[in-house]
């Protein structure tokens, strides 16, 4: 073998490792959620009122909700507007209400307290 056939080996293995490593990467910045940070903000939003993570209360289980939009890619953009917006929504005794909305201006808290919801 040549040294030039095997530094090419070498700069083929370099990419390759260099690959994993952006990959571990990517991986754990797509599921970094603060459970704990999530879990408090919706506590102190009183998110926790009408919603629990596995049954439904007032309003859907947030297992459910997760359920409801797996796959979907716009997931969290669609989920941060609506509770920064108030949609309406229906309540078990059938009246119709504006949803709660955050009370933190803090767009990384909604954030990740919507990618919480949505790992469940
Ligand atoms: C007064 C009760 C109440 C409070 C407080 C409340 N929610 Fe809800 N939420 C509901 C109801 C009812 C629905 C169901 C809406 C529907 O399906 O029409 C809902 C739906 C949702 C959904 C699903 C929306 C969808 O498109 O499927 C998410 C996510 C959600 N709430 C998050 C939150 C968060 C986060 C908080 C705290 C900031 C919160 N909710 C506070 C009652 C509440």
């Amino acid at each position: 073998m040549s040294h030039k056939v095997m530094s090419g080996k070498a700069r083929i293995f370099l990419g390759a490792v260099l690959g994993l490593v952006a990959c571990t990467f990517a991986g754990a910045s797509f599921g970094a959620v603060d459970a704990v940070a999530a879990k408090k903000l919706a506590r102190k939003e009183s998110c926790l009122r009408c919603h629990a993570v596995d049954k439904k209360k007032e309003g859907p289980s947030y297992q459910s909700v997760a359920y409801k939009y797996k796959g979907q890619s716009d997931a969290l953009d669609k989920l941060v507007a609506h509770i920064e917006t108030g949609e309406k929504v229906k309540l078990s005794d059938g009246h119709m209400e504006d949803h709660k909305i955050v009370k933190t201006k803090d767009a990384e808290q909604i954030k990740n307290l919507i990618s919480w919801i949505l790992a469940q």
